[in-house]
């Protein structure tokens, strides 16, 4: 999987960019990373514990207010010590700490881990002809050609020139491929803090347009082993170039067959996933407060490296076992010559957790089983060439997120 020390980084980056707006921030964390902190006597005020379920387990979170300085140290004991990642999420103050955890809490609490506003729907696969008339339609040499697009800036660190350019220009992209369609927008999405901009496409739905199906992927990328992110290349071809390139691909094919999905369909290429899920941690958050009922998510980041037998790995943890489910059946059915299997990434490792925790159905088709992945992320040598210089997995993806999109954005 990862090295130790990618991990840590990126714990670090993720944990304690954001801690910098005063001596005090407020965090919340289950009580065996409170028992860390209390151990190192690390200066806190205003602790409260408050009700929380892990795996239908009853137990307590602690909302507290903690030294910033010490959140780089909690992030090294949690790795060390818990053997995970992270452990702590940072809260502008004490209301939404404890509103943040209220919520994780009635996620837990739901039988199907769904909130109000994103009912479980049909998951019958009634719309075959449109699938097995689109599917050949997916062409390898397209993703190709935008995994080499994007692998063409120096980076897309979600604070540098070249990542910040390369969201507005997947915009522009976008919005020539949606040419001549007024049911299609393309819009960019504003985070505070960082320059970077998520982009989203939708195409509105015929009948059912209150009800959305996202896919999404993030479109920054890292090099973990450099000191100076602005500056460091790093292609992230497959980390996360193979993601967008196939949910482009899925976008494209719907265009060019004049395709009108009933439920609405978002593209999303989310900004600033490598430094804490960022981008669509905003962005989930705003779906559900504005009440928008997603009733599906698929997350793509990482498509294009094979590295076993298996062509799918369908991650089980922080997903839909329902949807997940639904996917099995979509690649049984209409990709049948598809090897897939199932396991667990272990953590929040991708976008979908973003979702999942704001109440909503995701799922996570990822390129291989764990410890058989691309070992060149968040490096340099994240090219193309790393993942044998075609898009043939990744073709595979887009195939599967074609049916996936079809038969969800029909009912
Ligand atoms: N694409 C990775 C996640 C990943 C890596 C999944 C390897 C499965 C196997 C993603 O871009 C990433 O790097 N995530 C971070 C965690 C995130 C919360 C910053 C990670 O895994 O360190
Ligand atoms: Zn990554």
């Amino acid at each position: 999987m990862h090295s130790y020390k990618t991990l840590a980084a990126a714990a670090l980056a993720a944990c304690c960019g954001a801690a910098s707006a005063g001596p005090l921030v407020w965090i919340s964390l289950d009580t065996d990373a409170y028992a860390l902190l209390t151990e190192r006597n690390a200066r806190m005020a205003n602790a409260e514990h408050l009700p929380m379920v892990v795996a239908d387990r009853q137990t307590q979170v602690v909302l507290t207010q903690v030294d910033a300085d010490a959140l780089e140290q909690l992030s090294a004991d949690v790795h060390e010590r818990l053997h995970r990642c992270g452990g702590f999420i940072v809260h502008a103050n004490a209301a939404e700490g404890r509103q943040a955890v209220a919520r994780a809490r009635a996620v837990a609490l739901s039988p199907n881990g769904l909130l109000a506003n994103a009912a479980a729907p049909s998951y019958a696969l009634d719309d075959g002809a449109e699938v097995n008339a689109m599917l050949p339609l997916v062409q390898e040499s397209e993703i190709r050609a935008t995994i080499n697009q994007l692998t063409s800036y120096n980076n897309r660190y979600y604070k540098s020139k070249p990542g910040t350019k390369a969201a507005t220009d997947l915009a522009t992209r976008w919005q020539q491929m949606a040419a001549g369609r007024s049911d299609i927008t393309v819009e960019t999405v504003t985070h505070v803090g960082y320059p970077q901009k998520s982009v989203v496409m939708t195409v509105r739905g015929t009948t059912t347009p209150d009800d959305i199906v996202v896919i999404g992927g993030h479109l920054d990328s890292v090099n973990w082993q450099s000191l100076n992110q602005k500056k460091a290349r790093a292609p992230g071809a497959d980390d996360n170039a193979s993601g967008i390139a196939t949910l482009t691909e899925v976008a494209r094919v719907m265009l060019q067959s004049g395709y009108h999905p009933k439920r609405t369909l978002q593209f999303m290429a989310y900004a600033a996933e490598e430094v804490g899920l960022k981008g669509s941690a905003d962005i989930a958050n705003q779906w559900r407060l504005a009440g928008k009922q997603v009733v599906g998510v698929m997350q793509l980041d990482m498509t294009n490296f094979q590295g076993s037998a298996y062509d799918i790995n369908l991650i089980n943890d922080y997903t839909n076992a329902a949807q997940n489910t639904f996917l099995s059946n979509i690649a049984t059915t209409y990709l049948p010559t598809l090897s897939v299997t199932q396991g667990a990434c272990g953590y929040a490792c991708s976008d979908h957790a973003s979702w999942t925790s704001n109440g909503y159905a995701a799922s996570f088709p990822f390129e291989a089983p764990m410890g058989q992945d691309n070992q060149a992320i968040h490096t340099k040598n994240d090219t193309l060439a790393k993942s044998g210089g075609n898009a043939d997995h990744a073709a595979k993806f887009a195939r599967l997120a074609l049916a996936y999109a079809i038969e969800l954005g029909s009912d």
